[in-house]
């Protein structure tokens, strides 16, 4: 089928182009960079010529504004492109009878729960980041009965721009690293997830998804597995709070999402600490 896949120069959308590239007929859409169509969804008009120029089967939208500080510093921005372009693939799907894939996010909870989400839980954002997601996980659902909405948390992905990255670039240059251990999620590789989301467009069960690696840790574990297992068990990482970590977006303490939706269709995606070794295995110099 004709899958159109949006954020097709970002993290997630390089590697669900790969993946879907093997069975499918893909078209990437970005803002820019290297993909088939270049395009702004918060252009109405243009988000309905791309799609009827490009005759989707399938809608995949990874695209998002996804600088949590900048959403912070631009709420109103961080609403026109996470949430009205969504709004709008949403309502051009629903007008033709297409599937379509919203790719959201954990920062959708509040982090208050005290356990790992569920789909079932009520979202409840606490920063304009998660509002954004959140408004355009609500435009679609609203109109496109034919939806997946799948939320995950902290992607890593070849090709950079990656908590990964930074941490093993600071200790390479013999920075103090200092990390926040009240933070907690789900560390998720995009290799593992493209995987996911191929083999749940399959499935045509729509509905809410939570992927994620198995497990959850805070960032501060996260950066000390990094270390350990890139050759820096000896680098010391300084414990420190959010609140000591200063920024313009507060993330929510606890989102740890749990897969219970995608398990029950037999969708689970390995635990992080083996994905983040498969991930620094692919990243070593052959
Ligand atoms: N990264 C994470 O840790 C994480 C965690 C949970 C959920 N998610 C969600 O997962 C999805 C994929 O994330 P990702 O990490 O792959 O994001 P990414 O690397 O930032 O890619 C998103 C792409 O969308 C593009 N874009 C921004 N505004 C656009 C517009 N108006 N029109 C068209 N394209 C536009 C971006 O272009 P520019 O770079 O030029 O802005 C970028 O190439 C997003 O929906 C994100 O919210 C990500």
């Amino acid at each position: 089928m004709r899958a159109l896949i949006t954020g097709g120069a970002g993290r997630l959308g390089r590697q669900l182009e790969r993946l879907l590239n093997a069975n499918h007929d893909v078209i990437t859409t970005d803002i820019a960079g290297d993909v088939n169509v270049k395009v702004d969804l918060t252009d109405y008009d243009a988000c309905r010529r791309l799609i009827q120029d490009s005759r989707p089967a399938i809608v995949l939208h990874a695209a998002a504004w996804t600088d949590v500080d900048g959403c912070a510093r631009d709420p109103q921005q961080a609403l026109t492109v996470n949430g009205l372009a969504t709004a709008h693939l949403a309502a051009l799907t629903a007008s033709r009878g297409l599937p379509m894939l919203y790719i959201s996010s954990n920062e959708v909870f509040d982090g208050a729960l005290g356990r790992p989400y569920s789909e079932y839980d009520r979202p409840n954002p606490i920063n304009p980041y998660g509002y954004s997601k959140r408004y355009g996980e609500r435009a679609l659902a609203q109109v496109n009965p034919r939806h997946y909405i799948v939320r995950t948390a902290w992607l890593f992905a070849h090709g950079g721009g990656n908590f990964i990255q930074a941490i093993l670039a600071a200790a390479g240059a013999g920075k103090t690293l200092r990390v926040v251990t009240n933070e907690v999620a789900n560390p998720t590789y995009a290799t593992d997830l493209a995987a996911a989301l191929a083999d749940l467009i399959e499935s045509e069960r729509f509905g809410s998804y939570h992927l994620v690696n198995e497990g959850a840790v805070s960032r501060w574990q996260f950066a000390r597995a990094i270390l350990d297992c890139a050759g820096y068990a000896e680098t010391p990482i300084e414990r420190i709070s959010r609140h000591e970590w200063r920024r313009p977006s507060l993330p929510p303490e606890q989102t740890a999402l749990a897969n219970v939706a995608g398990a029950s269709i037999g969708l689970r995606l390995r635990p992080w600490q083996e994905a983040l070794r498969a991930f620094l295995d692919a990243e070593a110099p052959s």
